[in-house]
């Protein structure tokens, strides 16, 4: 059976009307403290009427005091469960799933990192951002896996359609599974065993709180794609066979590194306008998905409605998830569901970002932002 984008799919008791996503994408319009704004509430009631089956937040940080961006949402107090519920409401009237992305970020980061208590696995410089964290003794191991498992019961509390794990993008459960990162040689730290126990013990600790089948989603590297020591497709292949055993629901196959050696190696890349450049991490994403019965979100580069439903069928993937696209043009599944033919307006020009709130480059000027 050929799978088609424009499909009605289930992932346990999720009903998905399509099997686009919008991955997980930091808006910078959050207040200081992490509450909602009206501003970051449009942006949402865009992405809603565009026409995506399934939202998933920006990063929402876990600990109050662990940031590692402005603008962020929060999630680290049970005071956002009231503050979330009408907005969750809204998007679901809206007719689109709603997923929070929870994090605890680390050493990459460029924010407020003077004076500020940043963890690591190590105590190894992060060679994108030249932080160097603090090693985690194991009671801040069980403090991070504990912010974790309160801020995944505060999500379902609040009628979220499931949480996501952010383990990619050199964040601090990306870098417990980098040996790059990753020097412990305790209970954390050595076999791939050892650097995926935080993010096991995690995922425990989420489902004592919120129960077998709720929505638990984790999004992970394919690759580091990275000759320093990065995790490799047969880890993560591992790593994602065990995540099964243990009860993800699903997980998005993101990759790459931030080391500033290797700028064509990121997780988000910048100039993917050609065929051959789009889908980054298909061929990793590709070999791990094949052994897998959990269902896969690949996401990095899609952009070509029609190459994405050829990956679709190419492979054991079952969702796409766009960030930058998206970001650019909210509509822009209501656009492809008229005209699968549409070419997107976003060049992957990779300019998202702007300290008065992430807005694509060529809509900020018009645009009233939350400062
Ligand atoms: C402005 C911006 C903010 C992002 N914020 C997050 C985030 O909060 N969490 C996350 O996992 N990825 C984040 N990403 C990465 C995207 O989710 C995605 O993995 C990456 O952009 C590649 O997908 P794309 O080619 O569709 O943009 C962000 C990307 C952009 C451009």
């Amino acid at each position: 059976m050929q799978k088609k984008i424009f499909e009605a799919t289930r992932i346990g008791n999720l009903e998905l009307k399509n099997r686009l996503w919008r991955s997980a994408t930091w808006l910078n319009q959050a207040d200081e403290k992490g509450h909602l704004t009206s501003e970051l509430i449009t942006r949402y009631e865009e992405l809603a009427k565009g026409g995506v089956g399934s939202i998933i937040t920006g990063y929402a940080h876990v600990l109050e005091q662990e940031q590692p961006n402005a603008g962020m949402l929060g999630i680290y107090s049970d005071d956002f469960i009231e503050e979330y519920r009408p907005f969750v409401k809204r998007i679901h009237e809206l007719g689109a799933k709603l997923i929070m992305q929870v994090c605890y970020g680390g050493s990459s980061t460029k924010f407020q990192t003077k004076g500020r208590l940043i963890w690591g696995p190590s105590a190894v410089q992060n060679p994108g951002y030249r932080v160097t964290p603090t090693r985690m003794k194991i009671a801040d191991i069980k403090t991070v896996i504990d912010a974790y498992a309160q801020s995944a019961r505060r999500v379902k509390e609040a009628g979220f359609d499931g949480v996501q794990i952010h383990a990619a993008h050199a964040y601090l459960y990306s870098q417990f599974l980098s040996p790059y990162f990753n020097r412990r040689t305790d209970a954390y730290g050595g076999s791939i065993e050892n650097r995926a126990r935080i993010i096991f013990e995690t995922l425990e600790a989420v489902r004592q709180e919120v129960g077998p089948d709720y929505p638990v989603l984790i999004k992970m590297h394919s690759t580091d794609d990275w000759d320093a020591n990065g995790l490799t497709p047969i880890e993560s292949l591992w790593v994602a066979k065990e995540l099964e055993k243990r009860g993800i629901t699903a997980i998005e196959f993101s990759g790459g590194n931030r080391d500033f050696k290797y700028p064509l190696k990121k997780p988000i890349r910048a100039k993917i306008l050609k065929r051959e450049k789009q889908a980054y991490f298909f061929e990793a994403t590709k070999q791990i998905a094949a052994e897998l019965t959990v269902p896969v979100i690949s996401v990095g580069g899609h952009r070509n409605f029609e190459f994405m439903e050829h990956i679709l069928n190419d492979s054991n993937i079952s969702y796409v998830s766009l960030s930058r696209t998206l970001f650019s043009e909210p509509d822009l599944p209501n656009k492809w569901m008229e005209n699968p033919d549409y070419d997107p307006r976003c060049t992957s020009c990779s300019k998202c970002w702007s300290p008065e709130g992430n807005i694509c480059i060529l809509d900020r000027k018009k645009s009233v932002v939350h400062k």
